[in-house]
């Protein structure tokens, strides 16, 4: 049977997962508003990654023989200066993310819970891949500044993203 103390941290971090599945789709809402619909889809297929990402941290605390527990959420911004400042904001977001996960794994080791640390490798694996992501979309919003046509391209590009279970799950 897991742990108390890993058990709490880890529906701790199914709250936040939820958090940042909230803080997307609040992004995607916002982005729709400044007519940019691929960008849009994107923070929309992020949102269901998240969904994701809570799912599979709240079943394996029952998997373990624990009890997985959903607390109340905090409601998410809703309004940011641009599309560079979704994203921007996205970015930082993750990188919290990543110390969370990171946390984690420290308290796993202390509390000898291998199973958990040998879990959480997928989402540190995942951590990578998405800071990059969102980092690359923060470097292309700069690069394109003001510039409509620059704009236009990235959202085209941005609505090809589709949602692949397996990588959020
Ligand atoms: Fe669930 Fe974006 O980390």
């Amino acid at each position: 049977m897991i742990q108390e103390k890993i058990q709490d941290a880890l529906n701790n971090q199914v709250a936040a997962e939820f958090y940042s599945a909230h803080l997307y789709l609040s992004m995607s809402s916002y982005l729709e508003s400044i007519d940019l619909p691929g960008a849009a889809n994107w923070m929309r297929i992020q949102y269901r990654e998240e969904l994701a990402h809570a799912e599979k941290i709240f079943d394996f605390v029952i998997e373990r023989d624990g009890r997985a527990i959903l607390e109340g959420f905090d409601a998410p911004p809703r309004e940011w200066s641009s599309a560079l400042g979704v994203f921007q904001a996205a970015y930082e977001h993750e990188q919290k993310v990543t110390a969370m996960i990171e946390k984690l794994v420290e308290l796993a080791r202390e509390l000898k819970d291998y199973a958990t640390e040998v879990f959480l490798q997928w989402f540190i694996s995942e951590q990578v891949e998405e800071e990059a992501s969102v980092k690359a979309i923060v470097q292309q919003l700069k690069l394109v500044a003001e510039s409509k046509n620059g704009r236009f391209m990235i959202d085209r590009e941005l609505a090809s993203r589709t949602f692949a279970p397996s990588s959020g799950a």
